[in-house]
């Protein structure tokens, strides 16, 4: 058991701070084990703050040396050392505050502050880091200037960054040299960033829309050097979208990324020096495949929208983590959106919002975009926070349409520049610049959950009316009993029986206007009367998914067949073939009995034989409903039937058309493409691979050839991959074989033999357990190392389903056990995996029990707080 139980932060207790900071000295004596560390805080009385005059700094595993006010040492008496505090009470108004510590890079596994990564030492700070660095008060309304001296050997670490401009550089004694760098502008403490290392880079430039030539950087290990043209072309891309979308120009003169193979999460955007995962940000086709292609492109931009929404304008608190994720995640998508296919990139992030967000929502760890307590900041970069955060903007964009949005945007910008503020403000800024009441909209900040709409229609031939009724209501979240209504913006079409959309005329309106209406639910209850409807119409609602909520609409089976091959709308169309799908499925699930349904065959024929411009898109259309958006329709989840049922629909809908998914294939095949990432060669590729992929599952010997032919001949990971995929899924001869050749392949690439763990991890076929096992206990496997323990336990208890949630509770035990070691070694990233363990309410009796009995064994030991955080709240929630 762990001492003492951790105490929760609460929003309502927010107090200005009690001192600012306004200039910050660095001087940082680099060695991996032991890091010498200067600080020279220039600090001044907060006016607005009435609390005592002590000055709290925050500091964990620091070795204090010396201490020095205004110059001179201060006498133990004047300061308390605390655990994770030094303070120092009745200090004056303004003062200088001269601190060192020891700190041991080498020996931080956690991966937050100054750490070591195969030999290069870089820093994360977000969100508490710099605590771990030197003595701060280390909260984001806190914001500084910094200049900070980097000192290091100079074979060791060539290469010495920090944010913003380089001042100066040159040698020292002994082989170790200098550099000193400054950044003009303050940040909060979370921003903050080192690199040194033996590191190679690529350059390029980017001209401003004002006309000034900023210098880009990307860092990386010399073998990676191959790899580095798609992000530098990602970050001009990025550069330039933000200057024409919102008006937004790149600040300092440099822009550097530094590509780190230990890391938390994606990447990181520290002023003008963003450290990326590097599975984030190296690419080429022969490693990387498309997805990851389009992965760096989202990410890169992601970390530089940044730039204006987090960093010049910041969050007051950790509260308010949505500001910036939400936002910057909902303007990553606008771009990727532009820079590829709109329709996939809508489906894509609508896919991972209902099944990953959604089920979020419904268990014991639900909370609001704005949470209002926590224990841990790093458990609340969530799905919640990110991807629900970003569909509340969108909402806000959809009711004000995008040139009263982007005003809002511009008075944001131009109001908070320099400020580290609240959702509130934002909000502010939409409602004045545009003369609108969003007092209600705040809601969707403040209650967790996701609300239900309950839709019914009626059409009326005599009348020519056509009814719609709506009712919102929210199920209740931990905390949280009651809701009060939201504001949801519910786009509508009616399409007549040829799938034209019909001019929308509401009861009391003159004439009609438009044929596509936001309807803006703000009561319980709605009622709708469209006129001069002449024929019985369809319905198509929510289009583009204007609303993060589930839709509860009864109707025959015919209609969303129809709107499947009718909808106007991209995203409508593809989700109707999904509620169709999942109808099917679900009910065989019930009936137990897999009789193919004529209708699948009948969606499915057409888009094979005549596919839509967009292949891409076309092949999401091919695909069945993920087994997580099964799983997040049943009341008691059924993993095993699941899994049959939609097996069995791939296996029947392969066999019905195989002719169709054969010449498609063929159609679509052009190895010679194999370098080409533009939209259309990958949307080729999508729509082969997704033919292969039905195709494996025969397990015929013809099937079995022709995914053996393309792993064989295939130039890029995309294919190559995707051929190992259906090899090793679909029980091939070659399976094992296969599987060494691949290893042999890319023995010496990190990357790659991530994939080649998740693919194994994820084989839904008998033994898992003991494969999993193996891969945990294979040389190559690193308990340190983030992306490896994802490929494997991440993999294992998400994307496998059937072994993880095997009745008899091996798979949890399994879990668990490699928590308690990991969890010693990286909170932070234990605390995420833990999280698959926190649905169990949502299983049968027996799962349910065995997952409970992991989850009281995680908390009876020994553990973090972060793990300790997600583990309570899933046993009591
Ligand atoms: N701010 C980062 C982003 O979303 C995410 C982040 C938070 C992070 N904490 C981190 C990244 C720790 C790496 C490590 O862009
Ligand atoms: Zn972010």
């Amino acid at each position: 058991m762990r001492e003492g139980t951790p105490k929760a932060i609460r929003l309502e207790d927010y107090r200005p701070p009690v001192y600012w900071v306004d200039r910050v000295a660095l001087a940082f004596d680099l060695d991996a084990d032991t890091t010498r560390v200067q600080a020279r805080l220039e600090v001044r009385r907060n006016p607005a703050s009435s609390d005592p005059n002590d000055l709290i700094l925050n500091g964990e595993d620091l070795e204090l040396q010396r201490i020095r006010l205004d110059g001179r040492p201060l006498e133990p008496a004047r300061y308390r050392l605390e655990a994770d505090r030094l303070i120092l009470p009745g200090v004056p108004e303004r003062f200088t505050l001269e601190t060192e510590v020891l700190i041991h890079p080498a020996a931080n596994a956690r991966l937050e502050g100054l750490y070591l990564s195969e030999g290069m030492l870089c820093t994360q700070c977000e969100a508490e880091g710099f605590r771990r660095i030197t003595y701060f008060p280390d909260r984001p309304d806190v914001m500084a200037r910094y200049r900070v001296t980097l000192k290091a050997d100079k074979t060791r670490y060539p290469v010495l960054l920090a944010n913003g401009n380089l001042l100066d550089e040159g040698m020292l004694d002994d082989g170790r040299h200098f550099a000193v760098w400054e950044d003009p502008f303050p940040k909060p403490s979370y921003l903050f960033a080192l690199v040194a290392g033996r590191l190679e880079k690529r350059t390029d430039t980017f001209t401003t829309m004002s006309g000034r030539e900023v210098l880009l950087e990307l860092y990386v290990e010399s073998h990676d050097l191959d790899k580095c043209d798609h992000a530098l072309d990602s970050l001009k891309r990025a550069m330039a979208w933000d200057e024409r979308k919102y008006g937004r120009e790149y600040d300092l003169d440099r822009y550097m990324i530094v590509a780190v193979s230990h890391f938390n999460m994606g990447a990181m955007e520290n002023k003008g020096l963003n450290l990326f995962n590097s599975q984030c940000v190296l690419a080429r086709p022969e490693t990387a495949t498309d997805d990851d292609f389009e992965r760096v492109l989202a990410v890169v931009g992601h970390e530089y929208f940044h730039n204006w929404t987090g960093n010049r304008i910041t969050l007051r608190d950790w509260f308010q983590l949505s500001l910036k994720e939400g936002l910057t995640v909902f303007r990553e998508q606008q771009f990727c959106a532009d820079e590829a296919s709109k329709a996939v990139r809508r489906i894509e992030d609508v896919n991972l919002l209902r099944t990953r967000q959604f089920p979020e929502d419904e268990g014991p760890l639900a909370h609001p975009v704005r949470p209002d307590s926590y224990i841990e900041i790093n458990n609340f970069y969530t799905m919640t926070v990110y991807e629900k955060g970003a569909e509340v903007v969108r909402m806000l964009c959809t009711l004000l349409g995008w040139e009263r949005f982007r005003k809002g945007m511009d008075l944001y910008f131009e109001r908070h520049d320099g400020q580290a503020v609240t959702c509130e403000d934002f909000l502010k800024a939409m409602e004045d610049a545009n003369g609108v009441d969003l007092s209600q909209f705040l809601r969707w900040y403040t209650q967790a959950g996701t609300p239900r709409l309950e839709v019914a229609c009626h059409y009326d031939a005599k009348a020519r009316t056509f009814q719609l009724n709506i009712n919102q209501w929210c199920p209740p979240t931990p905390g949280q009993p009651e809701k009060e209504p939201f504001l949801i913006p519910v786009t509508v079409v009616l399409l007549d029986p040829e799938g034209r959309e019909i001019p929308l005329q509401l009861a009391g309106e003159a004439a009609p206007q438009g044929s596509e209406r936001v309807l803006a639910l703000s009561e319980a209850h709605h009622a709708f009367r469209f006129v001069n409807v002449e024929r019985p119409p369809v319905l198509s609602i929510l289009r583009d998914f204007s609303a993060p909520v589930k839709l509860m609409l009864d109707r025959p089976l015919d209609q969303w067949h129809f709107l499947w091959r009718h909808d106007t709308d991209p995203f409508n169309r593809w989700d109707a073939g999904q509620t169709l799908i999942s109808q099917v499925l679900l009910a065989q699930i019930d009936r137990n009995a897999a009789v193919l349904d004529p209708h699948l065959v009948e969606g499915f024929a057409p888009l094979l034989q005549q596919p839509l411009a967009d292949r891409a898109y076309t092949a999401l259309l091919l695909q069945l409903p993920e087994e997580d958006y099964l799983a997040e329709q049943m009341d008691v989840i059924d993993v095993d039937g699941i899994h049959r049922v939609r097996e069995t629909a791939r296996r029947e809908l392969a066999a019905a058309l195989r002719d169709d998914w054969l010449s498609c294939y063929h159609a679509h095949h052009r190895p010679e493409e194999w370098a080409d990432t533009s939209a259309a060669a990958i949307g080729r590729r999508r729509l082969k691979n997704t033919c292969l992929s039905y195709l494996a599952s025969l397990d015929d010997p013809a099937s079995h050839d022709l995914a053996l032919q393309q792993y064989r001949t295939a130039r890029c990971m995309s294919d190559q991959l995707a051929a190992l995929r259906a090899i090793v899924c679909d029980a091939h001869p070659a399976k094992t074989e296969t599987l060494a050749d691949f290893y042999d392949r890319w023995r010496h690439e990190p990357l790659v033999i991530d994939k080649w763990f998740a693919l194994q991890a994820a084989d839904p076929s008998s033994g898992a357990l003991e494969r999993v096992r193996k891969l945990l206990a294979h040389p190559d496997f690193d308990l340190k190392n983030p992306n490896r323990v994802r490929a494997v336990l991440g993999v294992f208890a998400r994307q496998n389903p059937v072994h993880f949630h095997a009745r008899d509770g091996s798979g949890y035990q399994l879990l668990a056990d490699w928590l308690l070691n990991l969890d010693r070694i990286n909170p932070q990233v234990a605390a995420r995996l833990a999280q698959p363990l926190t649905a169990w309410r949502r299983y049968d009796p027996q799962r349910a029990r065995r997952m409970h009995q992991a989850l009281e064994r995680l908390r009876q030991a020994d553990i973090s707080k972060d793990l300790f955080e997600i583990v309570t709240k899933a046993l009591e929630g």
